[in-house]
């Protein structure tokens, strides 16, 4: 496996690729990874004859306040993990690169990026569709993989592809998630032995609204209620947002009707948590 830093020299790796005729798969990531990140290189190995793995921890994507500078970082441990899985190559390119002086062209996938995430998280989405953008400009994949634990990054990414028309496939992973249900993220290691005590009443909440929309309860209200309950009994939580709607165009529903997402932010601690479920498929 190749690691790069310089964007000229992972362009040209992937036009060699390409006037060789084989496909191209990338996983961007921002690293310090778990086997969350590992199933999407293992899908992406089966889908192309090249991979790539991004390792970027953008900046613009944290707003002030969030935990840029403390995001965990294991180059070493990493590498090591991407190699055996056989990816081609590690992309980890430096901000100072990837943001020259001057920058200042954005992509905003606009309506959907504006309630769940990016309502409490303003320019979030803005600088994960522009890294994501400059990524695929980068390396020119054929097919990029994404986890469907962001699953609003997942559609916005979707609907960029398509609005920009970027001739590439995007395909999702299903949540990876630890033996107690606790969906795997980066993030998880910042939580305390009490807090990640606490972080499971996240999958314990969806799973209780699928309980309750498999009996027959299609309130939306009624759901999100029970959701509410179910995760203030743990300590140390509060409730960011508790989102019930349609999963293509992220627009709330009143009734479960149809497919169905439901799709939660909770601070466990000083620690933001994602998780969401399909109630209806
Ligand atoms: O999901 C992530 O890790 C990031 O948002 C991504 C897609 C790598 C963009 O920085």
């Amino acid at each position: 496996m190749e690691t790069i830093n310089s964007i000229s020299n992972m362009t040209e790796l992937s036009a060699n690729w390409r006037r060789e005729g084989l496909s191209i798969a990338l996983v961007p990531t921002m690293g310090y990874f778990h086997e969350g990140h590992l199933a999407l290189m293992r899908m992406a190995r089966t889908e192309a004859d090249r991979v790539v793995v991004s390792l970027f921890v953008n900046p613009s994507q944290f707003g002030p306040g969030e935990d840029l500078e403390r995001y965990p970082r294991d180059l070493e441990r990493d590498a090591r993990l991407a190699r055996d899985q056989g990816v081609d190559c590690l992309f980890c390119p430096s901000a100072e690169e990837m943001y020259l002086p001057g920058f200042q062209t954005w992509i905003s996938v606009e309506r959907l990026s504006q309630g769940l995430c990016g309502a409490s998280r303003p320019g979030h989405f803005r600088g994960v569709a522009t890294v994501v953008a400059k990524l695929f400009n980068i390396t020119c994949p054929d097919i990029a993989v994404f986890g469907q634990k962001d699953f609003q990054q997942l559609r916005i990414i979707q609907r960029m592809v398509k609005d920009l028309n970027m001739p590439i496939d995007i395909m999702a992973h299903p949540i990876v998630r630890e033996p107690d249900g606790l969906a795997m993220s980066s993030r998880n290691s910042y939580l305390s032995k009490e807090e990640r005590r606490s972080a499971v009443s996240l999958y314990q909440a969806l799973m209780r609204a699928k309980e309750m929309v498999a009996d027959g309860i299609r309130s939306g209200q009624d759901i999100i209620q029970a959701v509410r309950e179910h995760i203030l009994s743990y300590a140390n939580t509060e409730i960011d947002y508790i989102f019930l709607g349609d999963p293509e165009e992220l627009k709330e529903y009143r009734e479960v009707h149809g497919k169905t997402l439901l799709a939660l932010a909770v601070w466990v601690g000083e620690t933001r948590l994602i998780d969401n479920m399909l109630l209806v498929q």
